[in-house]
């Protein structure tokens, strides 16, 4: 099956833009596997707008060959070699969103060109859609194009939420949301915006948040004020718990170990990744400062999750959860084992609620073992 589980990797769009190479993208994979995010899951690498010529030629899209002189077949026969998956880039429109040829009306030669390339996921973007084109079903077009190619490539459309082009359009990651920028209020609006919408994920389905900007510090394509560690680790724990995929916006030669620790954050990826695939659900929340959230895992686990988004308080803020709003009634005699899934620290046993406190701009995330009554 395509994308059970949230797709993850690198892309190249939030540091690099239209300054993209072969040897660039190389050194990211090569960063990938020799790092250790391979390892973690991280497998696509993902080539976003900007890398064709102009125009197409023949019919065809072409990739700039004074950018990628070996083309793409080589380049993707490079990311194979080191087990990793090859992602590249279209727009639903007659051009990219940074005016490059795109595939409207060239659906399914573009498709067979992206199979032939050995292209394992395809982002598809909307911009300058044709007013008399069929924009609600754009993304069915693509959808099929891709099967007809008989190749398995997971289709991740990028509509920003319009006209729904989720699961029933044939995409296995849609994006819901506008670009996202490297800054604090960026990646809360993205958050606090999808609260609703999580509840769809499920596997082959993910509603995509928008890629990563953990680690940028400003650099880059989208690059603003950047964030503090506390904010990136928190931005991190939500798209993990959300259920996003979890793709890589920066610089991989350039991260320092903090924001890698942050990536590489077992507890939050398995929390993503697990074999169960359920979508979170909502516990509660104060206004946009306060957001509890719970999600059932295998293994008779849940995971909870507490998010405090007031950056401007002065205070920590207590945060918790009565075992009542999991189904849990104190009579069923069950009892929770909770681990800290950010530090993997033991908290210990808990029977009815489980209470902390945490700073501005800080998350608790706890893995609950369930443990039944003899
Ligand atoms: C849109 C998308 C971005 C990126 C750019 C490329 O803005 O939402 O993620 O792909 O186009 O031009």
């Amino acid at each position: 099956m395509i994308a059970k589980k949230p797709p993850m990797g690198w892309n190249s769009w939030n540091t690099f833009g239209d300054k993209i190479n072969e040897q660039l993208i190389k050194e990211m994979a090569d960063r990938i596997v020799e790092d250790g995010y391979r390892d973690l899951g991280y497998e696509y690498i993902i080539i976003d707008d900007c890398w064709s010529l102009r125009e197409r030629v023949d019919g065809k899209l072409v990739a700039d060959p004074a950018l990628f002189p070996n083309g793409m077949k080589a380049l993707s026969d490079y990311i194979h070699s080191k087990g990793l998956k090859f992602g590249m880039y279209s727009c639903a429109g007659t051009k990219t969103c940074a005016g490059y040829p795109s595939s409207y009306g060239h659906e399914f030669s573009d498709a067979k060109q992206f199979a032939e390339w050995g292209v394992d996921y395809l982002k598809y973007d909307f911009c300058n859609f044709p007013v008399s084109g069929d924009a609600k079903n754009a993304y069915l077009t693509m959808a099929m194009a891709l099967r007809s190619t008989g190749r398995d490539i997971l289709f991740a459309a990028c509509n920003w939420g319009m006209y729904d082009p989720s699961g029933s359009h044939g995409a296995h990651s849609y994006r819901s949301t506008g670009d996202i920028f490297d800054g604090p209020k960026s990646y809360k609006d993205l958050f606090i915006s999808q609260v609703e919408n999580v509840e769809n994920n499920a596997p082959g389905c993910w509603n995509d948040m928008d890629m990563l900007i953990v680690g940028m510090h400003g650099n880059g394509n989208v690059g603003i004020g950047g964030c503090s560690d506390l904010q990136y680790l928190q931005h991190f724990a939500m798209w993990a718990f959300l259920g996003s995929p979890l793709i890589i916006g920066a610089d991989l030669r350039k991260l320092d170990e903090a924001n890698k620790k942050i990536l590489f954050c077992k507890g939050l990826i398995e929390i993503n990744q697990d074999e169960e695939c359920r979508p979170p659900f909502l516990v509660d929340h104060d206004d946009t400062r306060k957001y509890t959230f719970a999600k059932l895992l295998s293994g008779n686990r849940i995971a909870i999750a507490f998010f405090n988004l007031a950056a401007e308080d002065q205070w920590t803020q207590n945060v918790g959860i009565c075992f009542d709003d999991l189904g849990i009634h104190s009579e069923s005699g069950i009892r929770l084992q909770l681990t800290d899934a950010i530090t993997g620290e033991d908290l210990g046993i808990y029977e009815d609620s489980y209470a902390t406190k945490i700073a501005p701009d800080e998350s608790k995330v706890i893995i609950a073992q369930l443990i039944f009554p003899e």
